[in-house]
């Protein structure tokens, strides 16, 4: 239990022992499950944690509290991560209201067989509730990341609650940038839902916002411009930087080969930024956060069964189903005696919208040679531009 500041502490907990969150995403660092709790005249606990730490939240819990009964528990988002330990919490403190809307209530009864009738309190999209000087405002935040979630503003603190949004992957101890594992996690996890993270940022557009304090990472109270100019650009799928991501796949290092080849071309044109990346080799979601960070990008495969290679196919899912859009797109195939990676790249690309193919496309048979070679460096040229 911490303090964070007069009538607001942090109830969360890490977990060290998670292998990957949400069952795909490797965390290296762990995962902070965060909740708090408010003092006021009456006093309110924000969510509740992964089933695994019931106990240690159970005591944070009482020990924020210091004597007193929670008046309520808001839930802000049902996915287990956060909601596990509601039946635990309303066993504990049986008179405790249980704040959410007309969705959680509906996901409270998948997951508990019970909406809990005695203690429910259902909110409507802008509903307030006041807590004595802390006066709580509901806004809905639909798919970002589940189609129940709300975030919290509380307008004494002028502080966000604001469920999975602006969380990342690790403890809250990590010792790490906040950029990279939270663009990893944010395209990971709601990187589809663009469209409705700026719908909520429309909504928030009048609240003045001091602190911003996720379910996920660490509790955000300076430099507050930064985290919502990051996630402007990622809702509205606005590249970060200038420069060049090359995706590779290679079974026998001819088609690594070729992209390194292509990355030095793009830095002898003066392209500072150049990531080469064997996506076959490298956390998936790693990958997948760079194609949205750069603004242009080189997807280098072999064919394979009259494909591509299957680290590529999923590379190539995985960005459409995100919505990967507004790029430059440059091709590289490779194929000792059937080559139609670029034509299976292409149409697997056919999805996404307002993306921009490179007039050059490179094709290697088998291995570079001084046609393809030469090919590389008209596709640099054209990328250097
Ligand atoms: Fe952290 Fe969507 O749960």
């Amino acid at each position: 239990m911490t303090k964070i500041t007069k009538d607001m502490r942090y109830v969360g907990v890490n977990d060290y022992e998670i292998d990957l969150f949400e069952g795909q995403f490797v965390v290296p660092k762990g995962m902070a499950y965060n909740s708090y709790v408010i003092l006021d005249e009456k006093t309110a606990v924000l969510d509740t944690v992964d089933i695994k730490f019931g106990t240690e939240w159970l005591d944070n819990v009482k020990k924020a509290l210091e004597g007193r009964a929670p008046d309520y528990l808001i839930i802000n988002h049902m996915e287990p991560d956060h909601s596990a330990n509601v039946r635990n919490f309303v066993s504990s403190y049986p008179d405790v209201k249980v704040v959410g809307n007309f969705k959680t209530f509906v996901m409270l009864s998948e997951f508990f067989g019970e909406d809990f009738t005695v203690n429910k309190v259902m909110v409507k999209e802008g509903d307030c509730l006041s807590l004595g000087k802390h006066e709580l405002t509901f806004v809905f935040a639909p798919m970002v990341h589940w189609p129940e979630v709300m975030v919290t503003y509380d307008k004494f603190d002028k502080a966000l609650y604001s469920a999975d949004a602006f969380g990342k992957f690790g403890a809250s101890d990590a010792d790490e940038a906040w950029d990279d594992e939270a663009r990893r996690y944010y395209f990971g996890i709601v990187g589809k839902y663009g469209a409705q993270v700026e719908a909520l940022f429309k909504k928030l557009s009048s609240f003045e916002i001091k602190a911003i304090y996720p379910l996920h990472g660490p509790l955000l109270s300076e430099n507050i411009s930064h985290y919502l100019d990051l996630y402007s650009k990622w809702a509205s799928y606005t590249p970060e930087i200038s420069g060049v991501m090359i995706a590779y796949t290679s079974v026998y290092g001819h088609t690594k080969e070729a992209a390194e080849l292509l990355a030095r071309e793009l830095k002898e044109n003066g392209v500072e930024n150049v990531k080469v990346c064997d996506i076959a080799r490298t956390d998936f979601a790693a990958c997948i956060a760079d194609a949205f960070r750069y603004n242009k990008i080189v997807l280098a495969t072999t064919t394979y069964n009259g494909d591509i290679f299957p680290a590529m196919r999923k590379f190539i899912d995985d960005l459409t189903e995100r919505n990967f859009k507004r790029r430059i797109v440059g091709l590289i195939e490779n194929g000792s005696w059937a080559p139609m990676a670029s034509r299976v790249m292409t149409e697997r690309l056919g999805k996404c919208k307002e993306l921009e193919f490179t007039e050059n496309t490179v094709k290697i048979r088998s291995a570079l040679n001084d046609e393809s070679r030469v090919a590389i460096k008209a596709l640099a040229d054209e990328l250097g531009k």
